[in-house]
This record gives C-alpha cells, structure tokens and sequence, in this order.
C-alpha cells in the first residue's frame, strides 16, 4: 500500500508499479482497465478513475473504474474535452466553478484530466474525479503524466480517430 501523504515518493513507486503492470502486453483495452483499476486502488479520495478515447470528433468513453459516466463528450465540452483540445492537463479545483463541466457524479468536487499525446495525435485523455475540493496539486499533475507516459509507451498507439481499438 503506497503512501500518497509523500507524493513525490509514492508516484514514481506506482509508475514502477504500472511499467510491471502493463510490460509485455501491447493490448489498448487490457492496459487501459489495468491502469484504471491501478489508480482506483492506489490513490486516496478518489471517485473515478478512467480513460476517454478520440474518436472522430468526440472523446468516447474506456476503460474505468467507479460510476457508470456519460459515454460521448465532444471536444469543445467539458473538462475532458478542454484538456483533449489543448493537449494540456488541466487540474480543476472546483468543478462547478468550470463553465461547461459534465457532471457524471454529482459527488464529484474537483478533476484532473491528462491528455494522451502521441507521436500519431491525440489518443484521448485520462481522467480522475475526486469528492473532494483541490484534491489534485502539481505533484498530482506531474505523477499522472507519469503514469501516462508509462501506458502509452507500453501501448502502441494508433492515429487520432481511427475507429475501433
Ligand atoms: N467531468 C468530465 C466528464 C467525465 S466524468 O467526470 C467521468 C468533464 O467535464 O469532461
């Protein structure tokens, strides 16, 4: 059990973790619910923990851990779609301070969204909500862009919107 009061010591152990998790199998939908179900069991006061992939126009609902989520964002919605777009992380404090936010879970407070960028585009974007208000700070930002470095370069990745995985 990592102990995340020490962030900067716990995220390089869970990318450790994922690298051995993931290593050897290339299969987008298998890498893809075991990094979800890696960070539902490892990081403290969360609520969901998953991925969303671009498809076409519109980010498309993956693998994940925690409430059933609304399937289809398009890009110019949300917080997904607004990390998607700019191909930057964003950390949300308080979601209901975002114009546009979706709210999947309405126990959600506030939100980290990565984008996957790859060499070939966008491949889509992971997630994390969380109960609580400023649950994500920069080491929360730095650790799961780690964390999603590891998957995609565990994962071929394949060219933005280009159908079924
Ligand atoms: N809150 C996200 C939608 C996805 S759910 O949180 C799982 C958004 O605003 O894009």
């Amino acid at each position: 059990m990592l102990d995340f009061r020490d962030k900067s010591a716990a995220y390089p152990a869970l990318a450790r973790d994922l690298e051995a998790l993931l290593s050897g199998e290339h299969d987008l939908i298998a890498n893809a619910a075991n990094t979800a179900a890696l960070i539902w069991q490892a990081l403290p006061d969360i609520n969901w923990a998953g991925f969303y992939f671009l498809r076409g126009a519109e980010l498309v609902l993956g693998p994940f851990q925690g409430r059933p989520a609304c399937v289809r964002i398009a890009l110019e919605r949300g917080v997904c779609g607004a990390a998607a777009s700019r191909r930057e992380t964003l950390v949300v404090p308080d979601v209901h301070a975002f114009p546009g936010h979706i709210a999947c879970d309405a126990a959600s407070r506030s939100e980290i969204v990565v984008p996957l960028s790859t060499s070939a585009g966008l491949l889509g974007v992971l997630d994390i909500d969380s109960p609580l208000v400023a649950r994500f700070d920069d080491r929360d930002r730095a650790g799961l862009e780690a964390l999603a470095a590891v998957f995609l370069r565990c994962t071929p990745s394949r060219p933005a919107g280009a159908g079924a995985p």
